[in-house]
């Protein structure tokens, strides 16, 4: 097999109290999810425990021992959550649906896993989010849009692609409550417009039944102009009557076709992609018309709202970037059908490493939405350095938008607190490939199970999630738990402090987006700027500049829009300041580049060391591999501090208060 299988490689383990369990599972098996479940349960217990498990139909009786599978509509559990509960050797998974069964059965596994005994277990849990949903950008020639752990196991040469990995792939995915996903690029170009025809359709939905069988709706990025790239027309107005009818008919076919089918996935009007803008309608008409669509086979249209416009001239100081999500959508709020739903990146620019949380969330209130995250790494190392994501993703979520007095976080929006809605939930950009460990650095693929797990759970801490992630991967040794923890804990904010400074991002390569660039965007037409000059940097998005900062609820507007109380590490997001400006901190701007930049690299060796101390206690090939991409970022980073020390040296002539050495 050319592939490892992450953190479900399993290890034995002999004296576990567990055993007792896991020599036989009752309950029905006929619906393919419940097969499934057993079908995990037998191999977690052949490969950890050697024990053989045996499948009895039914309900086990009194005195038995072992683990039911029990779905129980009477308890207090939504369609996906489940309770496991121990008593006098019989492990009953009860779970609102088949769904839950299955989550509940991978939780169960990762007692296993972990060492845990299930001897009087209590565990009940249900999902924070209805959406779990990953997004690949992959293409049908088998390369991947910001892909960094080689080439696409769902498409090579123009075809789809199922065999091992496909399975392999639902299980890694299921395992950590994963209910969705899109294959294919949002940016749908090529043959990928066809994938809603033959032959392709048929493969897909070949692989939606591998999906369904592990819970996973299958999900497809679409076309807006289809019907002039796939039907005769010369327009795709979503207004036109026979554009419409056309969509409604293309629909029926495809959900024949794939009846597993989710729904689909929609870059419309962004970067270059078509969309309702060209024929004077609004994101509202677009989406609405491929949702009557496919409302009578329960599809789901996904909207995104990365929507800007990517030729600003560097004269206009007005125009901005960062408030084109909010100005294009928010006005369009109540006008979505019930069966659409936006999906919002999680700031209002592009994944960098810093930004503030976008203003559409909170700024909406009868819109489903959907918080997009990247966990494949475009502009955090991708997957060269290590940076553990699931911090970032808390902070988002935990971010109060102040649109009603309680239940007001992104958490709650997402989850369908706030507003009751049914269709919400989160989505990654995904992090895989067909290298043999998934993710190319051995520590990215704790963002891929992070994800999914904060995504089921979002009240687990980041630093639950990766110890469990650490134990499921690499066993329980403690000084192997508490250095990899001390690693993934510590890369987010090391990689902020090499980075561009305080919330400003951008300062990358352009195009491929790796590497230090001050200049690359400042002088490019996306309107990405920094605005450094001899005297300050940073961009006036305050009401006195392009008015960014009133998007917010109040007390966020004035909390961003006041330069002394916007915190500082979104200060230069928010306003444009001199070079000697003190910081909340106490030190300026430039010393705090300065130090920030040094401290960055120091934290680079020390993950780079606390790995080499694990030599010989984690599996050789995961050492070298990691090591030598650890040893990359070191340079790396070292590389990143010394670029932008010496531009804002150059810059302002004011040296380092610590007198080190600026090239
Ligand atoms: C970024 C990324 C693109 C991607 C786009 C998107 O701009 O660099 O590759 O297509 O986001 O989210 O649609």
């Amino acid at each position: 097999m050319d592939f490892e299988q992450a953190w479900l490689s399993y290890r034995k383990r002999t004296d576990d109290t567990n055993r007792q369990y896991f020599a036989a599972v009752y309950g029905e098996f006929e619906e393919p999810v419940m097969n499934t479940a057993f079908l995990e349960i037998e191999r977690a217990a052949a490969e950890i425990l050697d024990v053989k498990t045996e499948r009895k139909r039914g309900m086990p009786e009194p005195g038995a021992t072992g683990i039911w599978l029990k779905t129980d509509p009477e308890e207090a559990l939504s369609e996906e959550g489940y309770h496991i509960s121990e008593r006098d050797g019989l492990v009953v998974i009860a779970a609102g649906g088949v769904r839950g069964i299955l989550y509940g059965s991978f939780a169960c596994i990762r007692y296993l896993q972990t060492g845990r005994t299930l001897r009087g277990a209590e565990l009940r849990e249900n999902p924070s989010n209805p959406l779990r949903i990953l997004n690949h950008w992959d293409n049908m020639d088998g390369s991947i849009e910001r892909g960094y752990s080689g080439k696409s196991f769902f498409f090579r040469d123009q075809e789809v692609l199922i065999n091992e990995r496909t399975v392999a792939y639902a299980r890694l995915a299921a395992s950590v409550g994963i209910n969705g996903v899109v294959i294919n690029n949002v940016n749908v170009r090529g043959n990928a417009t066809r994938l809603i025809e033959e032959p392709y359709a048929s493969k897909v939905a070949e692989m939606a039944k591998i999906f369904a069988d592990y819970g996973i709706r299958l999900f497809l990025s679409l076309n807006f102009a289809a019907p002039m790239e796939l039907g005769d027309f010369d327009t795709a107005d979503p207004l036109d009557e026979e554009v419409r009818e056309w969509w409604k008919e293309k629909m029926g076919e495809v959900f024949t076709r794939i009846p597993n089918l989710g729904g689909f996935l929609v870059k419309a009007d962004s970067e270059g992609r078509p969309g309702p803008f060209t024929y004077g309608r609004d994101h509202a008409d677009g989406a609405n018309m491929l949702a009557e669509a496919v409302k009578p086979y329960g599809g789901i249209i996904i909207w995104r709202c990365f929507v800007y416009n990517c030729q600003q001239d560097w004269r206009d100081y007005k125009t901005d970037r960062a408030r084109s999500g909010y100005d294009n959508f928010a006005s369009l709020d109540g006008r979505f059908l019930d069966n659409v739903i936006l999906q919002v990146k999680n700031g209002p620019m592009d994944f960098q490493v810093r930004e503030p949380v976008h203003p559409l969330f909170g700024g909406m209130k009868e819109t489903n939405q959907i918080l997009e995250v990247q966990i494949a790494q475009e502009y955090t190392g991708q997957q060269r350095h290590v940076c553990y994501l699931i911090p970032m993703f808390r902070e988002i979520l935990a971010f109060r938008t102040y649109c009603s007095e309680t239940e007001d976080t992104v958490a709650d929006i997402v989850s369908g607190r706030t507003w009751g809605n049914k269709l919400c939930g989160m989505a990654a950009v995904a992090n895989t490939g067909d290298d043999v460990n998934w993710t190319g650095h051995d520590m990215a693929a704790a963002n891929l199970y992070g994800f999914g797990r904060l995504s089921f759970q979002t009240d687990l801490t980041a630093e639950e999630i990766a110890e469990e992630w650490i134990v499921c991967t690499f066993g329980d040794d403690s000084e192997v738990r508490e250095k990899i923890l001390k690693i993934l804990m510590m890369s987010w904010p090391a990689y902020e402090k090499y980075n561009a400074p305080l919330g400003i991002g951008w300062m990358v390569n352009p195009n491929f987006h790796y590497g230090p660039s001050v200049d690359g965007y400042e002088y490019s037409r996306w309107g990405t700027y920094h605005r450094a000059d001899h005297e300050g940097l940073g961009v006036d998005r305050s009401d006195r500049g392009t008015g960014y900062a009133m998007q917010y609820n109040e007390p966020n507007a004035s909390l961003y829009n006041d330069l002394d109380s916007c915190p500082d590490e979104l200060k230069l997001f928010f306003h444009h300041v001199p070079y000697t400006y003190r910081l909340r901190s106490g030190k300026t701007v430039l010393q705090h580049i300065y130090d920030t930049h040094f401290e960055g690299v120091a934290d680079a060796e020390k993950m780079k060391e606390l790995w080499q101390s694990l030599e010989g206690k984690v599996p050789e090939r995961i050492y070298r591999r990691a090591l030598e991409r650890l040893e990359h970022q070191v340079w790396h980073a070292a590389e990143w501090r010394d670029q932008i020390n010496s531009y804002f040296f150059r810059k302002t002539g004011i040296g380092d208060e610590q007198g080190r050495e600026i090239y």
